[in-house]
């Protein structure tokens, strides 16, 4: 068991425990299980009481057989704000109050001691000054807590509690190395999409449209019940841009609801390109990578590349880990906690 690696990824609808372990020069999914997330586990996306989430994440260990406890996890969507900034260069000691500063403008009012982390990623020379662009990610201390408590309650130990959206950079890394990819997670209470750029982190933004909103959206024009219209939309949903050309009845009526919502996370991709191209003229995006529960929705990559105008393909996680005996589905499900094992490989 020594030397193995465990990522573990706390979702609005499921929590995803991958344990990694060296074969050959190269790490492989030695175990994995996605169980659902229980009702209050996560309260609009912050950990709610450690009491229900704790035995949650202690039956995914249990049922993937993963034994070592010492985990690479991750806050995600809303519970962090991760930016970039420009700050003059200063020594340090002061470099570290003064990205503290700048972080907790952009918490809640009144988040004290909040947590804080962050990266000098380049010195930029303007005119006689040099000046640092910083990475942060910060979080209330609120909210970090009640995840380790939870973590406890599961008798889980975080060696590493980082940012998911770093976890999805680190997993692609090789497919994202040259020229703009834009990383786009779907999940259940919202999509996180990242633009990375020779490497570099340029974008992260959360955006509260995800599988959910496709359910009630299922849910409202077919007249079911929430888990009878998440159960349709899995089975039977189509993504298309006309509904019409569906031959079943039922995928044609599900198109028709989930139309919209699908139009609104394209809507937000777009945002994010064109912010990307009006900072950075003349990279087109080379490839935009899905991942998370929703991805798995039919023929979403197709549509996306047709109405993106750019190669879309569903992420793999199996083509950087491979994950031989495990459901071909869950490849872009388990995106984000086999990138979250990964970070344990590179110390
Ligand atoms: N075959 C499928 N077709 C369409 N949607 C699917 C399919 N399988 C799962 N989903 C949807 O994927 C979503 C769950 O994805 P995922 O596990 O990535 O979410 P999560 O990480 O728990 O949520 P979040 O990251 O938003 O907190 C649900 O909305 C679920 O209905
Ligand atoms: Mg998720």
């Amino acid at each position: 068991m020594a030397g193995t690696l465990v990522g573990l990824d706390v979702g609005s609808h499921s929590i995803k425990a991958v344990e990694l372990a060296r074969a050959g020069g190269r790490f492989r999914i030695a175990r994995a299980a996605t169980v659902p997330t229980p009702p209050g586990g996560l309260v609009e996306g912050l950990p709610g009481d450690p009491k229900v989430l704790g035995p949650a994440v202690r039956r995914a260990f249990e049922q993937a057989g993963i034994r070592n406890r010492r985990v690479n996890t991750a806050l995600s969507g809303r519970a962090v704000v991760v930016r970039e900034i420009r700050l003059p260069q200063m020594p340090d000691e002061e470099l570290v109050q003064a990205v503290r500063f700048e972080a907790e403008r952009y918490l809640p009012a009144g988040s004290k001691d909040a947590a804080v982390d962050f990266q000098v990623l380049e010195r930029v020379q303007e005119g006689q000054t040099t000046r640092l662009d910083v990475l942060f990610v910060a979080a209330r201390r609120e909210v970090v807590d009640g995840y380790v408590a939870a973590l406890r309650e599961a008798g889980v130990t975080p060696e590493v509690l980082e940012v998911s959206s770093f976890a999805l950079m680190r997993l692609f890394k090789d497919e994202a190395r040259d020229g703009a990819t834009v990383l786009a997670d779907l999940g259940a209470e919202s999509t996180e999409i990242l633009v990375l750029h020779n490497g570099r982190l340029r974008l992260a933004r959360t955006v509260p449209v995800a599988g959910n909103a496709l359910t009630r959206a299922v849910a409202g024009l077919l007249g079911l019940e929430p888990t009878a219209a998440a159960a349709a939309k899995e089975e039977k949903a189509v993504a298309v841009s006309n509904p019409a050309t569906l031959t079943d009845p039922t995928s044609a009526r599900i198109a028709d609801a989930i139309v919209p919502v699908l139009g609104d996370i394209l809507t937000e991709l777009r945002r994010s390109m064109d912010y990307f191209y009006s900072r950075w003229p003349g990279e087109p995006v080379r490839k935009v990578l899905l991942t998370g529960g929703t991805a798995r929705l039919r023929n979403i990559a197709a549509l996306f590349a047709d109405e993106l105008n750019v190669p879309v393909e569903v992420g793999d996680t199996f083509r950087v880990v491979a994950g031989d005996r495990l459901d071909p589905a869950l490849a872009p499900v388990l995106a984000t906690a086999a990138g979250l094992a990964l970070r344990g490989a590179e110390s």
